[in-house]
């Protein structure tokens, strides 16, 4: 584990490989550099580089001096456009850079901000953001490219509070431990991590983190009447496994009880639809929601969150085969809905249908939640770096926006258009499960509210892009990113 402590003052006493500054666009330079002498050499070399402090730029600097070797200067844009995302983003590929140069003992000197709540706040996005982007998988290398990464963070607390920045930083380290069980579970080869695999490593995880785990297999999925699980699953060797965690702390009973759904496909092929060659191997990332879930639900205890909060995980392979379910099949759901299957590459929606069908029945959610990298086509509307949020509550996309923009994470809403419903109307059977090519992240949205039921405040997240990076993105270095955690974690604690 990565070690991060707070120091007093602004760090000009300490001895790292590297330290990390920021700075606004058209302000002084690095006002956080204690050494006038140093702070005239770095604005000058920032002048030769052209350095100006705009988002997503940065500077180099080697000097002899104090506290480090090293500088690194990462820009964050105009100080009246700093969001949260600026700054973690920023931190985040700092982070990711400190790899590259092999620095082992970071310091992080936090930009310049009026010194209330902001400060402790900026604090935990900062180191939050760092130890994001410091993430590697190097499991399967025989040895890792650049060295070991850091092992010890020191963030520069300044004159603020140092009690309460060291429960901010304790806490950012706890979300980068369960993002770290998360990121490593999504990216791990589909060979390795299939359905039972999954549930082996969340009992595990579950025990460790205080977490209630219970397993689900196909036999008591027949009995539920389970069809989407059972249908996505015939083709493939491996059985489904539903697995439901809870935190149920003391003095949860007065307060809303939440449930996550998360789409945990091992492995998508499409199945006898089958999926283009190009890019498959991504598709080992299609568990991403389940494995959102998971770390989510594992951060809970430590972090002492108030609510009673459940955690469904779909787990799956979609795979071609003698036995699997093919285009025109008709199948049942957990709720008693028939659906024909129109392709059998869109399994996610099929399989959360049992989940939010069972939610609804056993659990009696107030809150429910979905996560899922569902559609290409919401990656189309939003992007590769934003989730789609969709819901029969607007209450509820506020809160889980307004959690979203906090954790510095990108979210934003889609409609739910009741007359596009007509897309997946079927001939055959209550619903098809896909509809026309326009449009095709909010029909999946419309196919998963017929198994909410209508009271219970819903949401989904349609987490296809950001969930994994074909290519490095911004601050990420390619491949799992954990997305969703950290919006989670706030809106929950909102609750509590
Ligand atoms: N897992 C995919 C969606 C996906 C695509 C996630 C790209 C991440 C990156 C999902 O199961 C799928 O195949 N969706 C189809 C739905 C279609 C058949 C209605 C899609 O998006 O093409
Ligand atoms: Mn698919
Ligand atoms: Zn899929």
């Amino acid at each position: 584990m990565i070690r991060v402590t707070p120091v007093p003052g602004d760090l000009s006493d300490q001895r790292a490989d590297l330290t990390v500054h920021f700075q606004f666009e058209g302000e002084p330079y690095p006002a956080t550099l204690a050494d006038p002498a140093l702070r005239k050499s770095l604005a000058e070399i920032a002048r030769l580089d052209g350095f100006e402090g705009k988002q997503d730029s940065a500077l180099l600097w080697h000097s002899n001096g104090r506290p480090a070797a090293r500088f690194l200067v990462m820009g964050l844009g105009r100080r009246k456009n700093l969001s949260r995302e600026v700054l973690h983003r920023a931190s985040a590929v700092a982070g990711s850079r400190s790899v590259g140069l092999r620095a082992r003992r970071v310091g992080l000197v936090l930009p310049p901000l009026p010194k209330d709540k902001h400060f402790e706040e900026a604090a935990g996005l900062a180191a939050g953001g760092f130890l994001h982007g410091l993430y590697r998988f190097d499991k399967y290398l025989s040895a890792p490219r650049n060295g070991a990464g850091p092992e010890e963070i020191l963030v520069g607390a300044g004159e603020g509070k140092l009690k309460r920045i060291r429960s901010v930083l304790e806490e950012v380290q706890e979300i980068d431990r369960v993002s770290r069980v998360a990121r490593d579970l999504i990216s791990e080869h589909p060979g390795y991590l299939h359905p039972e695999k999954m549930a082996e490593v969340a009992v595990r995880e579950a025990r460790k983190s205080s977490v209630k785990c219970r397993l689900m297999s196909e036999p008591e999925m027949k009995r539920l009447g389970m069809g989407g699980m059972l249908g996505v699953s015939r083709g493939s060797e491996h059985p489904a496994v539903m697995i439901h965690l809870s935190h149920v702390p003391r003095g949860a009973k007065k307060k809303p009880r939440v449930v996550l759904v998360g789409k945990g496909v091992t492995f998508d092929t499409g199945g006898i639809s089958l999926k283009q060659p190009e890019g498959m191997e991504a598709m080992k990332a299609d568990m991403s929601g389940a494995a959102a879930v998971l770390g989510t639900m594992l951060a809970l205890p430590a972090l002492g969150i108030g609510v009673e909060v459940h955690g469904l995980l779909m787990m799956v392979e979609n795979m071609p085969d003698g036995r699997a379910i093919r285009p025109g099949d008709v199948l049942r759901m957990a709720n008693g809905k028939t659906v024909e299957i129109k392709s059998t590459d869109a399994e996610g929606r099929l399989i959360l249908a049992d989940g939010l069908s069972w939610a609804c029945a056993t659990l009696k959610p107030d809150f429910l939640i979905d996560l899922a990298t569902l559609t290409g086509a919401c990656m189309v509307a939003l992007g590769p770096g934003c989730t789609g949020v969709m819901s029969n509550n607007d209450r509820l996309v506020r809160r889980i926006l307004d959690s979203a923009e906090e954790a510095g994470e990108r979210m934003w809403q889609l409609p739910l258009f009741p007359e596009y419903r007509e897309h997946i109307r079927s001939d055959v059977a209550d619903i098809k499960n896909s509809g026309i090519r326009y449009g095709g992240a909010i029909t999946a949205g419309l196919f998963l509210q017929e198994f909410v039921q209508p009271d219970v405040a819903w949401a989904h997240l349609d987490i296809a892009g950001p969930a994994y990076f074909e290519s490095a993105y911004g601050y990420a270095p390619k491949g799992a990113t954990g997305h969703g955690i950290r919006t989670l974690i706030r809106f929950l604690r909102s609750l509590s």
